[in-house]
């Protein structure tokens, strides 16, 4: 009898679990739209320039900063790191050579010696004069002419101890920071040290790297830290990476009471799949594609 049981009932079961795991790519693939359609007409989305207009010129810098905004973003989203001398700086990687003229790592240099390298030849020879700014140089350019994303990047270095606290000073330090300043991290921890030294502070939390297993450590994520972060009430969005979205999954972020960012869709049919799931915003490469986007629902 269990046998049989186990015999019949056994498609059923690796059925579902197919279409658990391939949930997301068939709300992709055959579910959700990639035409703009009447179901769209008077959404409101969040458009969040990744790294500054990063498709447009060298990622977190002033330029891609000033092109942002320019395009009239809602948000623009950066990552900060420590220099050698403890300075907090917009860069994005652990290392040097991508993204500079510069070798090795970041946080072996003080940061007069990162000032002296190009942040923007690779990008285009055009952007040779882009300095590495600091994140007092990049809110002071940005000013609340929109509103900033700053993603904390997790680092177990010693110089990392109060970089939460450092950087809710430099909230504090510019005008009504808390209300255009929001951090985010993958890294939990650094949101709760946030909130433990200064409350008003705003949060998101990112869930899912590029290069984790999508589905099931969007599974792992969603019963380990969704559960927990329902209960902090202070943490208002989910920030999880694309691929791993369906419309049923936004709908059960929301039904938990959080907003839902999605990062970083670059295609317009890739946006316009997120849009008919539902999410509250778009963190993308090419803030322009979405802002066309925008204006074309906006026309219907
Ligand atoms: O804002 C989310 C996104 O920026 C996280 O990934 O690698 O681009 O910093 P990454
Ligand atoms: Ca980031």
């Amino acid at each position: 009898m269990t046998k049989k049981f186990l015999l019949y009932s056994s498609p059923v079961v690796l059925m579902f679990m197919s279409i658990a795991l391939f949930e997301p790519w068939i709300y992709r693939t055959f579910i959700t739209s990639s035409e703009i359609n009447e179901r769209l007409k008077g959404e409101h989305f969040d458009i969040i320039a990744h790294k500054g207009a990063s498709g447009l010129a060298p990622e977190n810098t002033l330029a891609a900063f000033e092109k942002a905004i320019e395009i009239g973003v809602d948000m623009i989203e950066l990552d900060v790191r420590n220099t050698g001398d403890e300075e907090i700086i917009v860069f994005h990687d652990e290392t040097l050579e991508r993204t500079t003229n510069g070798t090795g790592l970041v946080h072996d240099y003080t940061l007069a010696e990162l000032k002296e390298l190009d942040a923007g030849s690779w990008f285009d020879p055009k952007f040779s004069d882009q300095k590495i700014p600091t994140i007092k140089e990049a809110l002071d350019l940005i000013n609340g002419r929109c509103k900033v994303l700053i993603e904390i990047k997790h680092m177990d270095h010693p110089h990392y101890h109060d970089f939460a606290e450092k950087l809710v000073d430099v909230i504090r330090e510019e005008p009504n920071g808390y209300e255009w300043i929001i951090l985010q991290s993958y890294d939990v921890e650094y949101i709760e040290e946030a909130h433990k030294y200064d409350d008003h502070v705003q949060t998101k939390k990112l869930m899912i790297g590029e290069d984790s297993a999508p589905l099931i450590s969007f599974y792992v994520e969603t019963k380990m830290h969704l559960g927990r972060a329902k209960e902090d009430d202070r943490m208002k969005a989910l920030n999880p990476e694309f691929h791993t979205l369906s419309t049923r999954r936004v709908f059960r972020m929301h039904a938990r009471g959080f907003e839902v960012y999605t990062y970083a869709p670059n295609t317009r049919e890739d946006m316009v799949k997120m849009l008919h799931m539902g999410v509250d915003g778009i963190i993308t490469d090419y803030p322009n594609i979405l802002m066309d986007l925008r204006n074309e629902i906006e026309a219907l």
